[in-house]
């Protein structure tokens, strides 16, 4: 129905149009990327290697951009994450679902010859828990589902207090991570034991190589903890916290907290909101952030394939 093909540097505004309307509706809604025109546009801008090396596309008889799916690959941790797929099948179209799992399937085949992908056999999919065809989408290819995640926000007044909160702990709170070489191994260390399956390397975090701002609390016996996160284009992003184990439950991850959001805004400005994904079933970091004012924003679910599941392509 579509021509599919590898996308180039002049689809992206066509896309960016289609990923707009798709994100607003649940049913379609991708994790890795935000809802407005400007977020996606930074998201794509920070594909990497580009946007384009990693993308298909599929175009109507009109030149319009209608279905995408994009890759976004780290060579250092071995794995990339596909952005979509995302598919606008005409109202009403008699063969509606079959179109988009069709349409999905062609934009993976492009995808996946792409040398962006080439050695690449780590993969994941990341949708919203109403994007079945999502789901069915990654069955059929061989991804297992992982566990849900969800999305919890602070804006308006409780981010206000959150920022203006830590002003009044002058002195003795979490501080930016800086150069001294032990503190950096410390961070290093925790990241590695409390995020297994992480996505971002002890290395890249404390190069802030991936983008991270990250903040340090110490006390007599060394590292407490750390907060890492990030700028997009309209939220302070809370990436990771890790507090030791003999220090929790008494407000170190709060305060890491309120210190990245603080440092994000006075190295980068303000914005309208905070997001953290917190795993489902992850208690203690849902009370941390309910606690600092975060309310649920939505349900994610994660799908990966570690391995090409030779066959596992089915019909259907
Ligand atoms: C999540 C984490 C950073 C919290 O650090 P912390 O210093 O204990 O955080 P705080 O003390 O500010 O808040 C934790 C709250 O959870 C509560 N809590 C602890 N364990 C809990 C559990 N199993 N179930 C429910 N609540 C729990 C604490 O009592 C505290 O609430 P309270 O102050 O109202 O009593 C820490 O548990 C951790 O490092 N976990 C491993 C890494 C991780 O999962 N990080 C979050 C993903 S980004």
């Amino acid at each position: 129905m579509y021509a599919i093909r590898a996308a180039t540097p002049a689809d992206r505004p066509g896309a960016t149009a289609l990923l707009a309307r798709a994100q607003a509706v649940p049913e379609q809604h991708v994790g890795y990327h935000g809802v407005t025109v400007e977020e996606i546009t930074a998201e794509l801008a920070a594909v990497r290697p580009t946007w384009a090396s990693g993308a298909a596309v599929g175009v109507d008889g009109d030149g319009v951009v209608r279905a995408v799916l994009s890759v976004d690959v780290d060579r250092e941790v071995g794995r990339a994450w596909l952005y979509g797929p995302f598919v606008e099948v005409p109202d009403g179209h008699p063969a509606e679902r079959q179109v988009w799992h069709n349409t999905a399937d062609d934009l993976l085949d492009v995808v996946l010859r792409t040398p962006a992908l080439a050695g690449i056999t780590d993969l994941e999919l990341y949708g919203h828990r109403r994007n079945r065809r999502l789901g069915d989408f990654a069955a059929r290819h061989g991804f297992a589902a992982g566990s849900a995640s969800r999305v919890f926000t602070l804006t308006g007044a409780a981010l206000r207090s959150a920022l203006v909160g830590l002003a009044e702990e002058p002195g003795c709170g979490p501080v930016r991570l800086g150069k001294d070489p032990l503190v950096r191994r410390q961070v290093g260390d925790l990241h590695e034991r409390c995020f297994p399956n992480r996505t971002v390397s002890a290395r890249q975090l404390v190069e802030g190589a991936r983008g991270h701002t990250v903040v340090t609390l110490t006390g007599v016996d060394g590292l407490i903890g750390y907060a890492a996160g990030f700028i997009q284009e309209e939220e302070f992003s809370v990436d990771y916290v890790a507090v030791d184990p003999n220090m929790r439950s008494a407000g170190a991850g709060r305060s890491l907290v309120r210190a990245l959001l603080r440092e994000l805004a006075a190295e980068h400005g303000a914005r309208g909101r905070a997001a953290a994904v917190i795993a489902l079933g992850n208690d203690a970091s849902e009370r941390m952030f309910t606690a600092l004012g975060f309310d649920l924003h939505l349900e994610l679910v994660g799908y990966r394939r570690q391995e090409p599941a030779a066959g596992a392509v089915v019909g259907w």
